[in-house]
């Protein structure tokens, strides 16, 4: 098969090249953008008179029959025709025969490869916000649920001070609203149209930039045709935010991995979302948070490969680029699988509130509690941090908790503690005495539901 390209080659190209350097077995993705871009296109050199009315109507037919043949999986790609716009093309040739030569007036592959990214992106942030907001919404239910659930919150993996479940719950919620705000905000940056570019010097006949840019939804035009075509930032950029959300994801999947350990025994997992084991029958394995927290290296990894495949380029577009494609799919797929399945997960996940309860009091996070309770009697705070401290000790050594000593014993330590601090020891006294905005009191956390309640729309 002649090249769309060949005339000044003597010689067919090896087979070897052409397996290497085809991008079709991926960037088939690209097809209904790539012919989006196309329409746009066509319509524009229709209405600069490039194109007769005739010609840019049987274009634009032919283009969307071989959508539909794409889209019903009955054309072959052909790794000679290298990428998904040389197959199009080739395809076109085949519906419309020599007027399909007329498509590529006044374009380069280098601004239609990067069009259809931007469209491709554009799509994909839409659909994957949708899902990071849905997981808020899983969270935000389960916070509603327990905000009289108590549980230890931790510092270092050690016991620090009881929190409300809910409010644990919540910081994963503000940690996604995060995300989705990079994600917003990388938007107008990837709702930008290259098109019309060239392959870097800007397009030659009367191209309407901005006519392609307003049909193809675009609020803004790259202002030098050079970096329009070598800019791959936005890839990066989101690559750099995929990262952050699956470093999110693998914290909340650590702790589903640990709570859900029998040593800890927080959380049940519901069966439809975990596994057996082959050999023992006794086992049930968080597999979601496992594999997520697994995934969240391959993400990292696509981020890598595209800021060295990018580094030192020289303007403007290489060969080389290529090459951000599999690395920015595979983790557009990786987002989704992992948000796929996050949230039915948090949806069914049961809360062991025994568990939970009996963790916070049989234990020392009650101990803040006490100090506090001193500083309250006049003592300066690091006087009460030591005299707490002295208490825990003696506790260890006698093998007992601060709520076990009589108030006789208490008093050895300081003269100034009453009857009152047995209520101090309950962890309902420490987490209600931290009602600071954002704090873990009943007051603070229900503030923070409310205002999530109205940004996710929740009602349930
Ligand atoms: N398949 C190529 C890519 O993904 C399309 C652009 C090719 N441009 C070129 N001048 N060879 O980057």
């Amino acid at each position: 098969m002649k090249k769309l390209w060949g005339s000044r080659f003597s010689k067919a190209t090896a087979t070897l090249l052409e397996e290497f350097n085809a991008s079709i077995s991926f960037d088939r993705v690209l097809s209904e953008v790539d012919v989006q871009g196309s329409l746009a296109h066509v319509a524009m050199l229709g209405k600069v008179g490039v194109l007769t009315e005739s010609e840019t109507q049987r274009i634009q037919q032919g283009l969307q029959t071989v959508l539909s043949k794409i889209q019903a999986g009955t054309v072959k790609f052909t790794v000679a025709d290298e990428d998904i716009h040389m197959n199009i093309e080739r395809l076109l040739y085949q519906e419309i025969g020599e007027l399909a030569g007329k498509l590529h007036t006044g374009r380069s592959r280098n601004d239609q490869v990067t069009t259809d990214l931007h469209l491709y992106l554009r799509e994909q942030l839409t659909i994957l916000v949708g899902k990071l907001r849905a997981l808020q919404q899983a969270l935000l239910k389960q916070a509603a649920q327990h905000i009289d659930t108590l549980l230890p919150g931790y510092t270092h993996l050690q016991r620090a001070q009881p929190i409300r479940l809910a409010h644990h719950l919540l910081a994963y919620v503000e940690m996604l609203a995060r995300d989705i705000e990079r994600f917003e905000d990388s938007q107008k940056r990837i709702n930008t149209s290259p098109l019309g570019a060239g392959a870097l010097a800007g397009a030659g006949f009367k191209v309407d930039r901005q006519m392609t840019a307003t049909l193809l939804g675009f609020s803004r035009l790259y202002q030098n045709s050079i970096d329009a075509v070598s800019d791959r930032d936005y890839v990066i950029e989101f690559l750099a935010h995929a990262a952050i959300i699956m470093m999110h994801l693998s914290r909340l999947s650590e702790e589903l991995i640990l709570w859900s350990s029998q040593e800890f025994n927080f959380v049940q997992l519901d069966d439809a979302y975990c596994t057996g084991s082959s050999m023992m029958p006794q086992k049930k394995n968080p597999d979601i948070p496992e594999l997520v927290r697994g995934k969240t290296g391959r993400v990292y990894g696509a981020l890598v490969t595209s800021l060295t495949m990018m580094k030192a380029l020289p303007l403007a577009y290489n060969k080389d680029m290529q090459e951000d494609k599999e690395a920015l799919f595979d983790t557009v797929d990786t987002l989704h699988g992992c948000l796929d399945l996050y949230i039915p997960l948090i949806t069914t996940m049961k809360i062991n509130k025994t568990a939970m309860r009996d963790a916070i009091t049989q234990d020392f996070s009650n101990a803040t509690a006490v100090a506090d309770y001193l500083v309250k009697k006049g003592m300066p705070f690091r006087q009460a941090h030591a005299i707490t401290g002295q208490m825990v000790m003696y506790c260890i050594q006698e093998n007992c908790l601060l709520i076990d000593l009589d108030l006789a014993k208490l008093q050895q330590f300081s003269s100034v503690i009453e009857a009152e601090i047995y209520a101090v020891l309950q962890p309902e006294h420490a987490v209600e005495a931290r009602s600071t905005i954002g704090g873990t009191a009943r007051a603070s956390v229900a503030q923070q539901i409310a205002r999530w309640n109205v940004i996710l729309q929740c009602k349930y």
